[in-house]
């Protein structure tokens, strides 16, 4: 695999992208919540990066697919969504793609009375994306390779390496 990003490089991004969200929210108390399994990675550095009154919450999405990088039907789990009635809810994925994942939760979290939802990832491949909307907050975008590090896996594999790779074409199963 190549290294695309730096753990440094991470790192820096993190920080800007809590400074940008304590703007943002203005000292309003706020919900991040994390989408499982690729966001924890991300959710555990930016936390310790935002001065807010913070609640962490998780959802789980998976799109099922057997050993392939191809995306299949979307499995949301919201049973470990915590109370988020009037609360401002920032979504926090490890990668926006397609935009599908994210365009799924939104209302999801909105039909439980949140008092605003915005979105955020650390990895943008802008030119993959089949919504019609942009994540609020992402670190990076970038071109439509296969990553992974930082959170991203690939057969659940790699998600602890603290930079982001892509995979070579040889290193990902038809
Ligand atoms: P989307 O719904 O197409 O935006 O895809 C979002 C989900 O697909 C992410 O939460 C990731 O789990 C997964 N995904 C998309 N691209 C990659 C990648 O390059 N590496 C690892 N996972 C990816
Ligand atoms: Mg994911």
């Amino acid at each position: 695999m190549k290294k695309l990003i730096e753990a440094a490089e991470i790192k820096e991004a993190v920080h800007k992208l809590g400074r940008e969200i304590e703007e943002w929210y203005q000292g309003e108390p706020l919900t991040i919540l994390g989408v499982l399994t690729g966001s924890v990675i991300l959710l555990s550095d930016l936390v310790r990066a935002v001065e807010l009154p913070l609640k962490i919450g998780l959802i789980q999405a998976s799109s099922y697919r057997g050993t392939s990088t191809t995306r299949g039907e979307l499995i949301i789990n919201e049973s470990l969504i915590p109370n988020v009635e009037g609360r401002h809810v920032l979504l926090l994925d490890d990668i926006f793609d397609t935009g599908h994942t994210l365009q799924k939760l939104i209302p999801i979290i909105e039909n439980r009375k949140a008092r605003s939802v915005r979105t955020a990832v650390l990895l943008w491949k802008a030119e993959r994306t089949e919504v019609d909307f942009a994540p609020d907050h992402h670190c990076f975008k970038i071109p439509n390779e296969f990553v992974v590090g930082y959170g991203l896996d690939y057969n659940d594999e790699y998600r602890h390496l603290p930079y982001i790779a892509a995979l070579e074409p040889d290193e990902i199963d038809a």
